[in-house]
């Protein structure tokens, strides 16, 4: 976790953008936005340079370049419907951690290009830098109102696709609606709004919460499908991801963002979280799956995603992006037996363990991989190691997730997720020059939660941090 991981997110990702499965070089939207997030806490910088040039890729009309190239800029404009929305996602989680609200009054240029014509997908161009400039504040503004649309559910449209890139042909045609979507644009316009309030403006607040609270009645009403939450909707209005599909009946992103958003029904989020266990996690391959079952023969064309062979990459393979949303949610509803559980499966070191695990597995087991094979002959083989954006995400599942490590500018929590056979965990973590040796002792039948500092008992459980050289013990009582 404190080696591997961060190393894989900054050479690969941040730094290289390439691999020996994919030498590209580009900046994708999302995915080093996403990446940086892994560096907030041991090199803020490299998180902030990147939320700027990342809005420095904002057209005026507030769409985003799905990647581009540098030095030239050039690069693709698509009509995929959650690119621009990880600009706020990942600025609000930057400013939480590092207290850097500064980043907001930042500047950055918009970009100009020719539109996309009605029957274009995309146009792969080389966009002029404009006249205009906004604040990072207002560019997360300009991409929020630009993100939130609505579908015949309530839902936002999917346009030619959201996270999930394969699934770029279930709303192309500009009817079709997003529950993954759905619920990751609530969990941003929420998280936004608070920033809104701090800078005393009401009216983008407001109209934050009320288009979250918008979708969340759209998705509880149309996006609920029994023991699961839909994935999405096609153009011509019937459901993906539903009891009735022979394929792709469930999708994990679909229920693990049902949790972290925050807004799912309690008790719809934990039925759906158990049906991605009994469904989708595999115990004895070791691998947690994406969707199931895989695309093949429906003439329902979901997109590129169907190209795949049944059981590889995103067609229902263990996808190990998502795979850590699931570690996360897990999380999320302090489901402690499942949480590490999962987390484990994940762990590549597990997967090669012996002679016969690492014949299976086949790749390198000291970094993450973006899939794991769920097709015949191929079971439990590693693919498109080193590129992947669950590098930075596997150490936000173990740091922010099973640890609940959560600083918070310079005041820090620990609500860890630790399994309950585990007596005890610890984190040494350095701040400026101070370092805190935090133990942390998990849950015991009638001891309450308690947080020392030195000898000092914690008021409120949380630690303010000092940058000052010195070593401070620290002791929290899970409770
Ligand atoms: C690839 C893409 C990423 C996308 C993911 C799921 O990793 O780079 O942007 O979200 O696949 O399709």
């Amino acid at each position: 976790v404190n080696r591997w991981s961060l190393y894989q997110a900054l050479s690969c990702r941040m730094w290289a953008r390439s691999a020996l499965y994919q030498s590209s070089g580009a900046f994708g939207f999302r995915d080093q936005l996403q990446d940086g997030m892994a560096f907030v806490y041991a090199e803020p910088q490299v998180a902030r340079e990147h939320l700027l040039r990342a809005a420095s890729r904002q057209f005026r009309e507030g769409d985003v370049q799905h990647w581009w190239h540098e030095p030239s800029g050039r690069g693709v404009r698509t009509r995929f419907s959650d690119d621009l929305v990880w600009l706020p996602f990942c600025a609000d989680h930057y400013v939480n951690v590092t207290g850097d609200t500064q980043l907001w009054d930042e500047r950055a240029t918009y970009l100009d290009m020719r539109p996309l014509g009605p029957t274009d997908h995309e146009v792969y161009d080389k966009p002029v830098v404009s006249n205009e400039a906004g604040t990072i504040y207002e560019h997360c503004v300009r991409a929020l109102d630009r993100a939130c649309t609505t579908g015949q559910h309530g839902l936002p449209l999917m346009g030619g696709g959201d996270w999930n890139d394969g699934m770029n042909r279930v709303g192309v045609d500009g009817r079709g609606e997003s529950v993954w979507l759905a619920w990751f644009l609530v969990a941003t316009l929420r998280r936004f709004a608070v920033h809104a309030d701090l800078r005393r403006d009401a009216d983008v607040a407001t109209r934050m919460r009320k288009r979250a609270d918008d979708y969340v009645t759209a998705v509880e009403r149309d996006g609920w499908d029994g023991a699961w939450y839909r994935r999405a909707y096609f153009d011509d209005g019937s459901p993906l991801g539903s009891e009735s599909d022979e394929e792709c009946e469930i999708d994990a992103i679909a229920q693990s963002w049902s949790v972290l958003s925050g807004a799912g029904m309690a008790d719809r989020a934990r039925q759906a979280m158990q049906s991605v266990a009994e469904r989708l996690v595999r115990d004895d391959e070791r691998m947690i799956l994406l969707l199931t079952p895989p695309f093949d023969k429906t003439t329902h064309d979901p997109g590129y995603i169907k190209g795949y062979v049944p059981g590889v990459r995103e067609n229902g393979a263990q996808y190990t992006h998502a795979a850590f949303w699931t570690v996360l949610a897990a999380v999320g509803l302090n489901d402690r037996a499942r949480a590490f559980h999962y987390y484990d499966l994940l762990n590549p070191f597990t997967h090669a363990r012996t002679a016969a695990d690492a014949e299976r597995y086949k790749v390198e087991p000291y970094v993450v991989c973006a899939d794991v094979y769920d097709a015949a002959g191929h079971v439990g083989r590693g693919g498109w190691t080193w590129y992947t954006g669950s590098a930075s995400w596997s150490y936000r599942a173990a740091i922010e997730g099973i640890l609940g490590f959560r600083k918070r500018g310079d005041v820090l929590t620990i609500a860890p997720c630790l399994p309950p056979e585990w007596p005890e965990a610890a984190i040494t973590y350095r701040h400026g020059e101070a370092t805190y040796e935090i133990l942390i002792r998990n849950a015991v039948e009638g001891t309450p939660a308690s947080v020392t500092v030195g000898s000092v008992p914690s008021a409120g459980g949380s630690i303010r941090l000092s940058s000052e050289r010195g070593t401070h013990r620290v002791v929290v009582q899970v409770g």
